[in-house]
């Protein structure tokens, strides 16, 4: 496994590669991520991943400097997953003195994540692009976890005719059906008992659909009720959005519907989703 600090190494090693997969994360690599180096690995014969943790998408209040690192941790992961090349740039050369251009991806950035956290989904469309100008992979491998992220790239990619394919994995769970996140490390034990209540929300409003509930409040409802159970629970948003346009829907109709949340247990914000049906 080749680690690469530069844009112009990678460039030159990434010659010698045909069809490559890439993984761009932020570190701190858990199940989930390793799931997609094996994806990629499977598919493409050929893995690329990137340890980034990219400024650009925390908000000034938010944890970019307290962000878990375990750079050695997560090179030792890779190689176990047969990882070609690590690709882990410094701030400065992503983003070097005079660097003036970002990509704003409209509309599906109006709502959930990006109406609570301005200019993430900014920093989020920049870095990829610039990581896929880079790495050239031919696929690309997101978690569902981050569904709104999924649909911002997607929809750049298309927009901008990117030469890429874009595959969107399961969100990978504890067996408490707590969704893998790097943030989880925050948790004290009591406040990870109490993070599992995003899950059963989720799947509480589930099983009311597959009973046959499709009113988006009715829905919405369960979800918040089960959320207020727990007191360490404090829910920033609960929705149920359109799965492509991510707009609220009133019903939920033929296109299904993503039910997603955004919930601080003390001091950190996990967020989670499940697609109907
Ligand atoms: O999902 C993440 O870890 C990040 O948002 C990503 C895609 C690596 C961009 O920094």
């Amino acid at each position: 496994m080749e680690v690469i600090e530069t844009i112009a190494a990678f460039r030159q090693v990434r010659a010698q590669y045909g069809q490559l997969g890439f993984v761009p994360t932020m570190g701190y690599l858990h199940e989930g991520h390793l799931s997609l180096a094996r994806l990629a690995r499977d598919t493409c014969g050929s893995v690329a991943a990137s340890i980034f943790v990219n400024p650009t998408q925390f908000g000034p209040t938010e944890d970019f400097a307290r962000y878990p690192r375990s750079f050695e941790r997560d090179l030792d992961l890779l190689r176990q997953e047969k990882v070609d090349l690590v690709f882990a740039p410094a701030v400065s050369e992503i983003y070097p003195e005079g660097f003036y251009t970002f990509v704003d991806v409209e509309h599906v950035t109006d709502t959930l994540e990006g109406a609570v956290r301005p200019g993430h989904f900014r920093g989020v469309a920049t870095v990829v692009c610039k990581l896929f100008n880079i790495v050239q992979p031919t696929h690309a491998y997101f978690g569902q976890k981050d569904a709104q992220q999924t649909v911002v790239i997607r929809q750049m990619v298309r927009d901008l005719a990117l030469p890429v394919e874009v595959v969107i994995v399961p969100t990978v769970r504890e067996a408490d059906g707590l969704a893998m996140s790097s943030r989880n490390a925050y948790l004290a034990p009591e406040e990870r008992q109490a993070a599992t209540v995003l899950y059963r929300a989720l799947t509480t409003a589930q099983q009311a659909y597959q009973a046959g509930e499709r009113n988006g409040a009715a829905l919405r409802s369960v979800m918040q009720q089960v959320l207020a159970a727990e007191p360490l629970a404090h829910t920033e948003y609960v929705s149920v959005a359109h799965p492509t346009t991510l707009r609220a829907l009133d019903e939920v109709g033929e296109t299904g519907a993503l039910l997603s949340m955004a919930v601080r247990i003390g001091a950190t914000r996990l967020i989670d989703n499940v697609i109907l049906p």
